[in-house]
């Protein structure tokens, strides 16, 4: 059976968790390809709120397995600290959660080493999580990495040691002012690490292909967005890992011809966190509506999003690069009580007028081009039907569909998972 993918199409913390926790009940495993405790994905259902960080979004849902793949990095801290929350909801995570050996760790190094490095960058930093996303994804691809399946092996800790002390190396390279306790830091994480080995430790891509065999329906849940890929996001503010759905075949070992349904997700507006280019940014009263009504603020570090208008030629691409098949607007109803509305549609760059995203997207190089639309003032959030939203709404999708060529099959319209709309 083919394997469906579900992926953002920003800049992140575009609603996926949310929606995986909706699709869940239609499919037997969700998988996670890549990112680590970087992401935050919040569920709400019966009055509660949820963030996962490495656990896929799947696993409030009794029959769900739920696998963290080969292309995700685990940080066993985190890992721990998410197990423990689900503590109160009496989830067999023994039997509902499988983890890849190919999976690589996050050592406390590694998370030193992110915060010497954008120490050492000033104001140029990334706007990093913190988390050490991108040291781990370097000693992955540098051939230094430690794996989930090293935890099975008896000289691991040696292995571990080496690593440690050549990153406390590259700590004082930086040659900034960091404080830690690394014995401290080790106490938590092999606390965690043997928390981390209560858990099933699969080979996921044999287990998946058997899955497909056997008929069973799986879903890709990505985390971070298209513009923070590692390829084709606006490098270098981007995360490390490829967050498009190339990643899904690497993160799983899952053959690109057997990805089925690609679904796309993007907020009826635009949010970023952290550092780097956002063409149709506003730093006016509607950015600042845009924040307080749509609660933006990260769900992994709290920081506030910055928000702007949708950008119809960075989601365009975003859509061709995933080969995206179905779309999912999420947060329409933040934008009611907006007079008008905007969307971009093409930018000005250079002197010339440009309907593609181009190398450079800083502020100084692109002017966003906009087309209006007329607002609405109902309040979406008990709709539950599509034939009762307001005309100026269905007037906006359907200029979206159109301008991308792709139908919009949900609109979201509050963080709850009944607050959700088929199309
Ligand atoms: P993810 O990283 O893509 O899973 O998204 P996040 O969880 O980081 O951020 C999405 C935020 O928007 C969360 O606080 C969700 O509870 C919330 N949310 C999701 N869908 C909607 C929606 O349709 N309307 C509103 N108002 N909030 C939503
Ligand atoms: P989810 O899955 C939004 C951003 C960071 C920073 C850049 C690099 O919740 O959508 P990193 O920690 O990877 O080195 O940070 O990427 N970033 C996210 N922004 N949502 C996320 O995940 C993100 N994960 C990383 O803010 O700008
Ligand atoms: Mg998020």
């Amino acid at each position: 059976m083919a394997v469906d993918l579900l992926l953002g199409l920003q800049w992140g913390d575009e609603g996926k968790g949310k929606i995986v926790d909706v699709l869940t009940s239609n499919y037997n495993i969700i998988a996670r390809f890549q990112g680590g405790p970087n992401a935050g994905h919040t569920l709400v259902f019966n009055g509660m709120k949820h963030v996962l960080h490495t656990i896929p979004s799947g696993i409030f849902h009794e029959k769900a397995i739920n696998l963290v793949g080969n292309g995700v990095v685990i940080d066993p801290v985190i890992f721990k600290k998410e197990l423990e929350k689900l503590a109160p909801h009496n989830i067999d995570y023994k039997k509902a959660l499988v983890v890849s050996r190919k999976a690589h760790l996050i050592l406390p190094t590694h998370r030193l080493l992110d915060a010497a490095s954008e120490a050492s960058k000033g104001k140029a930093k990334i706007g990093s999580t913190l988390k050490g996303i991108g040291p781990t994804y370097m000693d992955k691809t540098g051939r230094n990495g430690i794996r989930v399946g090293d935890l099975e092996l008896d000289n691991w800790k040696e292995k571990y040691r080496l690593l440690a002390n050549k990153h406390e190396s590259m700590v004082s390279f930086y040659n900034v002012d960091l404080q830690y306790n690394l014995e401290e830091l080790e106490v938590e994480f092999f606390e965690a690490v043997d928390v981390l080995k209560t858990l099933k430790f699969i080979d996921s891509e044999e287990y998946l292909h058997q899955a497909q065999k056997d008929g069973k329906a799986i879903l890709a849940e990505g985390a971070q967005g298209s513009l923070l890929d590692i390829d084709f996001g606006t490098y270098p503010f981007v995360t490390s890992s490829n967050t498009t759905a190339a990643g899904a075949c690497t993160g799983l070992g899952i053959a690109p011809g057997s990805i089925g349904k690609v679904f796309g997700i993007f907020k009826a507006y635009t949010t970023r966190v952290g550092s780097g280019p956002f063409p149709t940014e506003l730093f006016d009263e509607d950015g600042e509506t845009m924040g307080r009504v749509g609660n933006e603020f990260g769900a992994t570090t709290g920081r506030s999003r910055r928000c702007g208008w949708l950008d119809l030629v960075a989601l365009r691409y975003a859509c061709q690069v995933n080969g995206v098949t179905q779309l999912m607007m999420m947060k329409a109803d933040v934008l009611s009580g907006f007079k008008s509305l905007k969307v971009c549609t093409a930018y000005r760059y250079r002197g010339e007028i440009i309907h593609h995203l181009p190398y450079n997207v800083e502020a100084k190089n692109v002017t966003p081009i906009y087309t209006d639309f007329e607002g609405w003032a109902e309040d979406l959030t008990e709709m539950n039907n599509d034939s009762i939203l307001p005309k100026p709404l269905n007037a906006y999708i359907d200029f979206l569909e159109k301008e991308l060529e792709i139908p919009i099959k949900v609109v979201s319209v509050g963080p709850d998972r009944k607050q959700t709309i088929f199309r």
